[in-house]
């Protein structure tokens, strides 16, 4: 695996410093006009303090190019893409390389999220190619991993979280922490308004965090940041933020819209 820096030496040291990151996946909302207008409300809200706060829209394939087009998105926050294809060119009809996202000036890109496992049928082995080939083309991944409520129940979540972090990291070697992320997201949490509670969320990052290690060597494995995803809000965003084993979170419908967002940030500057 090539090594990249600059970017990635950055933000592990802002890691370091307790550095939280709030990420807004927009899912398949919002036309051209609604996400600059997006922007432009987002664009009066204090800037957060660069070495406490991380911020990164995910919009669709469609906005973010022509966001990256107008520059309306503010200096502070960095953009991704919520898939990427699983090959780097060629006679794939529908498929987005990891290439042109990077044209766009996206930095990063959300790979496994729950919705594209379990609704898309997307499978390990193509997630772990997704996630090899936008290491390559210099993005960071968000690999999202999450169990289900009957695998909860069935009390196999190191079996699923483990089998999926094992899959999509198999034969990786990262050079710096920060050119990966890990968004832990029960699959039971995303959308249902049923945050997973702190404890929940305290031993799934460490099962995680531990799991990382082996995989990835102390330090890399130690420095990769954990989000955590599932009905975030600004009511509960602080008390999980705080939390010792979050970086800071991954968020949906809450994303959705400039003043709640502006919120989150501003929670994850206090924490
Ligand atoms: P939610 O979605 O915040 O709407 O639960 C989280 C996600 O899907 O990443």
């Amino acid at each position: 695996m090539k090594s990249h820096s600059g970017r990635g030496s950055q933000m592990s040291r802002q890691k370091e410093n307790n550095m939280k990151i709030v990420a807004g996946n927009w899912k398949m909302f919002k036309t051209i006009e609604e996400a600059r207008t997006y922007f432009a409300e987002l664009a009066s809200a204090t800037p957060p303090q660069a070495d406490k706060v991380r911020v990164i829209v995910f919009p669709n394939y469609i906005a973010l190019g022509a966001l990256a087009e107008t520059g309306s998105v503010p200096a502070w926050v960095l953009l991704g893409a919520q898939d990427v294809a699983a090959e780097v060119e060629g006679a794939f009809t529908g498929e987005v390389s990891p290439a042109m996202i990077r044209s766009t000036g996206a930095t990063h890109v959300l790979i496994g999220h729950s919705e594209r496992r379990h609704i898309i049928g997307e499978s390990t082995v193509l997630l772990h190619r997704k996630l090899v080939n936008s290491l390559e083309a210099s993005l960071i991944p968000v690999l999202c991993v999450g169990e289900t409520l009957e695998e909860r129940n069935a009390g196999k979540i190191e079996e699923v979280v483990f089998g999926q972090l094992d899959t999509a990291l198999s034969d990786v070697r990262l050079s710096d922490g920060a050119q990966l992320i890990v968004a832990y997201e029960p699959v039971w949490a995303i959308g249902t308004g049923v945050n997973a509670t702190n404890e929940q969320i305290e031993q799934a990052h460490h099962l995680i965090r531990e799991h990382l290690k082996q995989l990835l060597g102390t330090a890399i494995g130690g420095s990769v940041a954990i989000l955590y995803g599932g009905s975030v809000k600004p009511a509960n965003f602080a008390s999980i933020a705080g939390l010792p084993s979050v970086d800071g979170g991954l968020i949906g419908g809450a994303s959705l819209k400039p003043s709640a967002f502006a919120e989150l940030i501003e929670i994850a500057e206090q924490v």
